[in-house]
């Protein structure tokens, strides 16, 4: 059976370690996302230029693309220092006042998984968003009043995978949103080039395209390949990996051809099992699947989609003939009888 942590986007224990170490410092380190760093210098550029804060920023796109990485980037590239967060550890407003105070002018706040904050966070968040200033109610009953404290024009920025879930009025309070896509399989080599060379081992071109092909446009996911694949390189062979040695990293280690995880496999497969192939709308399809609606709209589908095993059609969801051939079935024709 393949390892699924293997394939998996999200992350897992043993990548915390790696991964500070591998992550791009500036825009220029930072591969792929053209658009998104074009933009990014632009905005970041004329902030400095006028002695501003940059606006606040708003970055979204499935697990394992970048955004706390680009975050990092920001800060480097504005020159401040980043104050990290996550939605679900600020467990009362008074946290959140207490950071948003102690900020000096133009640093940035760094809000992770910002959809988890609780409601009555996320309120504060909207006059120091707007008006750098925070509306504190001091006492209770008939002789509490509200107090307005001021706070430094600093920079929000919010990472989420699901931008579905984050209430419009935030939302609205980002004047730069932009949304982190797959990478392509160039954009991929290079990433596990870059990490070869800054974890030491020494990687032929064509083993790099071999482990980019797998790791479902996904930078998280080609790092871990990588460094299981120079496992396999230094205890199986002299240490270099070669295409040869990829290749049979790789196959021992049971990664899927296109980076295919548990998941994936059982949402094609329940729609051509349980749904004839669709079309099947996605509440169905996660109540079958006895899976998060939002999960499979967010992390699962994009990439399904992107790469032509699923598409998205106005009455639901449909397998497509590549899924069927990757399972090895027929796939049903003009001439299905059902
Ligand atoms: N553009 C890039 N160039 C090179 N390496 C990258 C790039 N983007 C991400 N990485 C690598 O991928 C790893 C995962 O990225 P990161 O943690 O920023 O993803 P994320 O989008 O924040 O994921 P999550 O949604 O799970 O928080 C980083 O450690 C970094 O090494
Ligand atoms: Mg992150």
């Amino acid at each position: 059976m393949t390892d699924d942590r293997l394939l998996t986007t999200t992350r897992v224990d043993e990548d915390v370690q790696y991964e500070a170490g591998l992550r791009p410092r500036s825009l220029d380190e930072y591969i792929g996302q053209e658009r998104i760093r074009e933009n990014l210098h632009v905005s970041i550029t004329a902030a400095r230029q006028r002695g501003e804060a940059l606006d606040h920023v708003l970055l979204y796109g499935p697990p394992g693309l970048g955004k706390t990485t680009l975050a990092t980037v920001i800060a480097n590239e504005l020159g401040v220092p980043i104050r990290p967060t996550a939605g679900p550890v600020i467990e009362k407003a008074g946290d959140l006042a207490a950071m948003l105070t102690s900020l000096q002018a133009r640093d940035v706040l760094f809000i992770d998984e910002i959809h988890r904050m609780a409601p009555t966070i996320e309120e504060i968040l909207y006059p120091a968003m707007e008006d750098y200033e925070l509306d504190i109610m001091i006492g209770q009953g008939p002789g509490a009043r509200s107090v307005k404290v001021p706070v430094q024009r600093f920079t929000l920025v919010g990472a989420t995978t699901r931008t579905g879930l984050l209430t419009s009025p935030l939302r609205a309070r980002f004047g730069i949103v932009h949304r982190l896509d797959y990478y392509t399989a160039a954009d991929i080599e290079e990433i596990v080039r870059r990490s070869a060379r800054i974890i030491g081992v020494e990687i032929e071109d064509e083993a790099a395209v071999e482990i980019a092909r797998r790791s479902r446009g996904t930078p998280r996911v080609a790092n871990r390949l990588l460094r299981r694949v120079r496992d396999y390189a230094q205890v199986r062979a002299d240490g270099r990996i070669s295409l040869e040695v990829a290749q049979r990293a790789l196959k021992l280690l049971e990664v899927d051809e296109h980076g295919f995880d548990e998941v994936d496999r059982r949402l094609l497969r329940t729609i051509i099992d349980k749904f004839s192939g669709g079309p099947v709308g996605v509440a169905s399809l996660a109540a079958a699947m006895s899976e998060e609606r939002d999960a499979l709209e967010d992390i699962y589908e994009p990439f399904l989609i992107q790469i032509g095993f699923l598409d998205r059609t106005p009455r639901g969801r449909v397998a497509t003939p590549r899924a069927y051939e990757y399972f090895g079935l027929p796939a049903p024709g003009k001439d299905r009888l059902w």
